[in-house]
């Protein structure tokens, strides 16, 4: 079986940093022989050019372009002609290009056929603005593909120790005897970055922190902590259980969260009266009665100063002196840490805190999202990929929030670029 992977904005700038390097690897591993990869772009591009800037030379023996207008059902035509699949082939058509421009793509796409039963259609974020605009692009899509055929990509799912969530949780007795408001405290999934928006001001002037990570990437991981676990860990019930959670969680109090901006950024995007958030916190409850009383807060900030993603899980002390917490580090320094308390060896009877932890082998390579995402939809498994319920479910807890900060009366704090912000963050929210 060939695997012919249509890319449509190969010269963009996710294609160049994430999904070349990533079919580098998945193409040097020797899995995927058979794989065919298809840049379609507006300008003539230079093949070699193309794939030496990414760091990608030695995928031009499989690769090459297919220049056409985006907008021109003609082209597609053509296009469809100089794709001919046989009978066990598949075609992967996949949209790394503005949310503006997959609309009309995926109707001509559909108009010029192909959108048959052997095409998969794959989908990076923003699903939509909002909820609003999210139900519409579904309903559009839906009108060309089969729910089946698309795959809606939030890296953050494949990332491999997200994968470890559910992993840890199933497979180890201790986790699943303390998962519910009886011993946890409270939950926080905190992303912060080090880069800003490097020179993506268009694209981020329209979405800001809330739509960019916290809607799909921060909404998913804590979908993975608070879902119901299916018995035995079976993947392809996952995406059903993230969207029961999801549909738990009640909608987002706007007096609950926070929205900043980084000192510089409206230079940055030529805009000196942007309102668009670079940092946000949001505090969310579930209404999951194993959830009551557990306050959740979701974070992330752009130019502050580490690059972390991790989720806590803090544990409610039956004295002071506990330790209570376990984190997962989703990124970097893969691994679960939790606090324990030990006595100090020696005479005294002197206590401290340490981390029982578990961390991959310094030599263990563990695969890119990006990889994990490619893989998965050659090969049909779609439990790493969000759903349009998933979508929709998100949007409707968080739009209260996007309904508030759109009145303009939602204060925005200014931060310096590379500021320590001490998690949790607790003064923000009082
Ligand atoms: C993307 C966002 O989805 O995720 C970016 O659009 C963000 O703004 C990126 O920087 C973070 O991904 P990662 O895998 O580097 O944590």
């Amino acid at each position: 079986m060939t695997t012919k992977l249509l890319i449509f904005g190969i010269s963009g700038d996710l294609s160049q940093r994430k999904l070349l390097p990533a079919l580098q690897k998945i193409v040097s591993g020797g899995q995927f022989d058979n794989l065919e990869i298809i840049g379609v772009s507006r300008r003539k591009l230079d093949l070699h050019a193309l794939l030496s800037s990414a760091g990608v030379a030695n995928l031009e023996a499989q690769s090459s372009i297919f220049s056409m207008d985006m907008a021109n059902i003609a082209d597609y035509r053509r296009l469809q002609a100089s794709i001919s699949l046989k009978q066990d082939d598949q075609l992967l058509i996949y949209l790394s290009v503005p949310p503006v421009a997959t609309r009309q793509i995926v109707s001509l796409l559909g108009e010029a056929g192909l959108n048959t039963p052997n095409v998969k259609l794959l989908l990076e974020k923003p699903f939509g603005v909002d909820l609003i605009s999210a139900q519409e692009m579904h309903e559009h899509i839906d009108r060309y593909f089969t729910d089946s055929q698309v795959y809606r990509i939030d890296h953050y799912l494949a990332k491999e120790m997200a994968q470890n969530i559910a992993t840890f949780r199933s497979g180890n007795a201790l986790f699943q005897h303390v998962w519910d408001n009886r011993a946890i405290e409270s939950i926080e999934v905190v992303s912060s970055e080090v880069i800003d928006i490097e020179g993506r001001a268009q694209f981020y002037e329209q979405t800001g922190a809330l739509r960019d990570v916290v809607q799909g990437h921060l909404m998913q991981l804590l979908a993975l902590v608070l879902m119901e676990l299916p018995g035995k860990l079976d993947w392809d019930a996952i995406p059903k259980k993230r969207l029961e959670a999801l549909q738990y969680l009640h909608p987002a109090d706007p007096l609950r969260a926070v929205r900043g901006q980084y000192k510089g950024y409206q230079q940055e995007v030529g805009n000196p009266g942007s309102i668009t958030e670079t940092f946000v916190s949001v505090e969310l409850s579930s209404g999951d009665p194993r959830w009551q009383g557990v306050p959740i807060k979701l974070v992330t900030g752009k130019a502050l100063d580490k690059k972390t993603t991790e989720i806590r899980i803090n544990f409610k002390k039956t004295h002071e002196a506990q330790g209570d917490r376990l984190v997962f580090h989703i990124q970097p320094d893969e691994g679960v840490e939790i606090d324990v308390v030990a006595k100090v060896p020696g005479y005294e009877q002197k206590l401290e805190q340490r981390p029982l932890s578990f961390a991959y082998p310094e030599d263990a390579m563990l695969p890119e999202a990006y990889e994990q995402v490619l893989v998965d939809a050659i090969r049909t498994r779609k439990s790493l990929f969000t759903t349009s319920e998933e979508v929709h479910a998100s949007w409707r807890v968080l739009q209260p929030i996007l309904d508030a900060w759109n009145t303009n009366d939602t204060p925005l704090f200014v931060y310096t670029k590379g500021e320590t912000i001490n998690w949790p963050l607790k003064n923000l929210f009082e």
